[in-house]
């Protein structure tokens, strides 16, 4: 979700050097693009600096978090999604669905209180680790997990 900014700044840079390339646009031309795209890159760069933490869904430093609470507190019992305890109770997409757990919220429940032979993680966590580990989880389980 967080790339989808980024696709008009993909869209808009052949646009704007397009006229390079023809013979038939004079050197200010060019010269007034090399002076100006640069800005417009730089100008892109810092709204989406600016506009992408102001989205909680889609803070890139927040999955990136979540990654890490995950390698350091869920892995161990489910590396890739898995789970080395109850074989059946992965963190794939099919077998969250199968147990009705199929939302991010759902998700941060489980991890903050537990379920069943799994421990709560709320206190490790906090409630803001709890919602970006689920977040990330959620993300993972329906882009598949890497495989492995
Ligand atoms: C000590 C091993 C262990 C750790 C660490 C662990 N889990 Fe689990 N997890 C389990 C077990 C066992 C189950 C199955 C529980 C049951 O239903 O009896 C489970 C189930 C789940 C489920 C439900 C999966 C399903 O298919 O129903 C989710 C979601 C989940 N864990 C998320 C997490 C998250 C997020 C973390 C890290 C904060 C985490 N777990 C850490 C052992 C663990």
């Amino acid at each position: 979700m967080a790339v989808l900014p980024v696709i008009p700044c993909g869209a808009l840079a052949p646009m704007l050097f397009q006229g390079q390339g023809e013979p038939s646009a004079g050197r200010s031309r060019a010269s007034w693009l090399r002076r100006v795209v640069p800005l417009l890159v730089m100008l892109l760069v810092m709204l989406l600096l600016v506009v992408l933490p102001a989205r909680p869904g889609f803070a890139l430093a927040e999955h990136q978090g979540g990654a890490v609470l995950f390698e350091n507190h869920c892995a161990g019992c489910h590396l890739n999604g898995g789970n080395i305890i109850r074989r059946g109770k992965t963190l794939k997409l099919a077998a969250l669905e199968r147990q009705g757990v199929n939302s991010e919220q759902a998700i941060a429940a489980i991890a903050a209180a537990g379920i069943g032979q799994m421990g709560g993680y709320e206190s490790v966590l906090g409630e803001e680790g709890v919602g970006a580990v689920a977040a990330w989880v959620w993300q993972q389980a329906q882009a598949g997990w890497p495989r492995g």
